[in-house]
Order: structure tokens, then sequence, then C-alpha cells
């Protein structure tokens, strides 16, 4: 049998393994083991990062969605959900106080709501990118055409967030009903990146009818797509879904595979979730144990953050942003970590390429005209 603290000291020099090899190492895990690959992953994360945590403020602006993807709350057969939208100024009073805290990253996510056009989304990323300069702003607006995310990008946006979900073609058309692809969000992530953002994929660990397999081809596609980001948290059943009945997805297979992931990418910048911290009261101190070096407090207004239920019993749901950041760093501190005031930007990314970046946002006039086929 290999041992697998020689195939961790493998991943750990080459930032590599097999397939093969992948699917020893999450099939034969053991506690020891486990604890030999969180280490090797969390001395990975400090050589880049320090003990410096990013935070990202989550600002859940809408939860209207068009999808009805089978383990979301947010499907839109889940008729027992009171929708809402956010006005531009509550998105913005959302920076606002974010910004008084001391986050440089607003990430603006939301279900895929048509009432939010181009001309709306345009809007929202210059009003902020103007009001914060400083600022990174990342989207997680879902599947898009091509044009629509070259001009978000032209107007500001600097980040994007589009979980892949699974790798696995007959596991995605499980999870998704017959209306999505596996293909059409490969797309989209491959788009997103040869415009320039920096891009995050990812996946539910322990989702429905999730095999070994899937998860190896998951690592596989990772690997070789190189995002900037990699957002990977349990699944966590909703009642009000087709997927109600299933497990949440376990702490301990989500930490071993976080740690994977930084060891398969040292620079590549890995949340600890909020998931993470639903399935365990110290899962998001775990999960930085274990590699992560981001986390992703919620910025939205108290009154709405119950309506986005992607899945039950989400945390912090009463507690205001001001609590949160509170209590994180009390969190932080007790593990020996602390947090970062920077943008934190993928280390991939040349700081000169970003300088240049934060000077050039076109006006969102131009930009419309662009779109309807007028010159500049
Ligand atoms: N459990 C855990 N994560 C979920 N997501 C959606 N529904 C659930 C759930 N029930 C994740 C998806 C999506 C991201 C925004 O939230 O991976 O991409
Ligand atoms: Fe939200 Fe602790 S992080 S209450």
């Amino acid at each position: 049998m290999t041992n697998l603290f020689s195939l961790i000291d493998k991943l750990h020099q080459e930032q590599n393994l097999s397939g093969q090899e992948l699917k020893v190492l999450i099939e034969g895990r053991d506690q020891k083991t486990a604890e030999y690959l969180y280490d090797k992953a969390r001395q990975t994360a400090i050589a880049t990062f320090g003990r410096g945590i990013y935070l990202r403020g989550l600002i859940e602006f809408t939860n209207y969605c068009r999808n009805d993807c089978l383990y979301c709350g947010l499907r839109k057969s889940n008729l027992n959900l009171e929708r809402y939208r956010l006005s531009l100024s509550q998105i913005l009073d959302c920076c606002a106080l974010g910004h008084k805290l001391g986050f440089r990253t607003f990430v603006l996510q939301g279900g895929e709501d048509h009432y939010f056009d181009d001309e709306r989304i345009l809007q929202i990323i210059s009003e902020i990118k103007s009001a914060y300069p400083d600022c990174a702003l990342t989207l997680s607006l879902g599947e898009k055409n091509p044009k629509s995310y070259k001009l978000f990008y032209q107007a500001g946006a600097d980040r994007y967030l589009l979980r892949h979900e699974t790798r696995n073609e007959s596991h995605y058309r499980f999870l998704h009903p017959k209306s999505m692809s596996l293909s059409h969000r490969l797309d989209c992530l491959k788009t997103l990146k040869d415009i320039g953002y920096q891009v995050g994929c990812g996946f539910m660990v322990g989702s429905p009818e999730q095999s070994v397999q899937a998860l190896t081809e998951d690592l596989l596609f990772i690997k070789s797509f190189e995002p900037h980001m990699v957002g990977l948290g349990p699944f966590i059943p909703h009642q009000e879904t087709p997927f109600r009945d299933y497990p949440s997805g376990s702490l301990e297979l989500t930490l071993y595979l976080l740690s994977i992931v930084r060891l398969l990418l040292p620079k590549v910048l890995l949340p600890a979730t909020t998931a993470l911290g639903t399935i365990h009261p110290k899962g998001r101190e775990l999960g930085i144990l274990s590699g992560a070096n981001v986390i992703m407090p919620n910025l939205s207004p108290v009154e709405t953050r119950k309506k986005y239920a992607l899945y039950d019993n989400k945390i912090c749901v009463e507690d205001r942003p001001t609590d949160c950041h509170a209590c994180l760093k009390t969190r932080l501190s007790s593990i020996g970590y602390e947090i970062n005031v920077g943008r934190g930007d993928s280390p991939l990314v040349a700081s000169s390429e970003i300088d240049g970046l934060l000077l050039a946002p076109l006006p969102i006039n131009a930009l419309l005209k662009e779109r309807k086929g007028e010159s500049l």
C-alpha cells in the first residue's frame, strides 16, 4: 500500500499528484495523515501570506434567481422564500460601513436576477469604485454572456467568483436542472480568466452523490485551471429543496480537501467559508489551521440576511457587521492569527497591473455606448 505520508511529501514538494494518487490520498485518510497534511498546508499558507487573514465584505444584494439548482435555497421553485433586492443606496451603505470597519474588498453576490441588467450592474460597479478607489470589487453574479463580463471588468470590477460546482459531467447533471450545463459553466470561467479578472472556482464538499472520482476530477481541474481563488465549503441541506434529506458534508473531509488545494496551488486565495463555520462552531478557525487564508463576513443589512438562505442554519444572520468584525478578531487571535487590512490581491497578479487598473475604469456611459455598437 502506498504510504500516505510520502504522498503528502510528494504533493508538498511537487505541488502536484496524479489522479490515482489523489484518489489514494482521499480514500486512505485517517487522523494521523490528516494532521500531517493540515500541518504542511498551514506552513505553506504561512510561507506566502504570513499569519494575516484577508477579509472580504459580502453584500448579498438580491435573492431572486432564475435558476433551479437542486441544492440551493434560492432556487426559483422555492416559493416559501421572501424575495428582496437591495437598492443602490442600500448597497453603498453596506460599503460605507464595511470601509469604516477596514474592509478593502467588497463582494457583490446575488442570484441570477434579470432585474439587474448590465446597465444596473455597471452603475453599481462604477458608484462603488468611484467612492472607494482603494478597494477591490469582486462580483459573484453567476453565468453571463462574455460581453457583460467584459463591460463589468472595464467598469472596474477586479475579481469574479463562479464555483464550477463539480467537474464530473454526470454529477453536474444530478445537481442541476436540464437548462444548465457544465460546459457552459466552464466556458464562463475561461472567458472570465481571458478577460483579466482574478477568478475563483470551487465546489461543495459532500454534495449528494459526490464520489471520490468526482472529487479527484475537481482537484485535477483546479490544478490545471490555476484559479486565483478557490471556494470550497461543505454542502448543507436546505429544507425547501429536493436535497433536504441528504446529510451535510463532513468537517473533516472539507478540511482535508482545503489542505490538498493549498498544496496544489500554494499561492491561491482560499476562504474558510461561512458554511464551514455553520457545520462546526470552530469551523472557520480549523479551516485557517488547514491552510485557508481568507474569511468573508457578511455586510448585508441584518433585515435581509435570513432571506439569503442558501442552506439551513447559516451563522451570523442575527449579528451586525460590527459584531462580526469584533468576533472574528477575537477568533483569529485565539489561534495566533490577525486580520490583514490590505486589498488582498492574488500574489499571481503583478502589483503594477493592479496599480494600472486603479487609474483606469472607463466611465459607464462610454461602456454602454460601446455595448450598443457605437464607437467610443
Ligand atoms: N450548501 C452549501 N453551499 C451551497 N451553495 C449553494 N447551496 C448550498 C448548500 N445547500 C454554494 C454553491 C454556490 C455558492 C454561492 O453557495 O456552491 O456556488
Ligand atoms: Fe459573525 Fe462571529 S463572525 S458573529
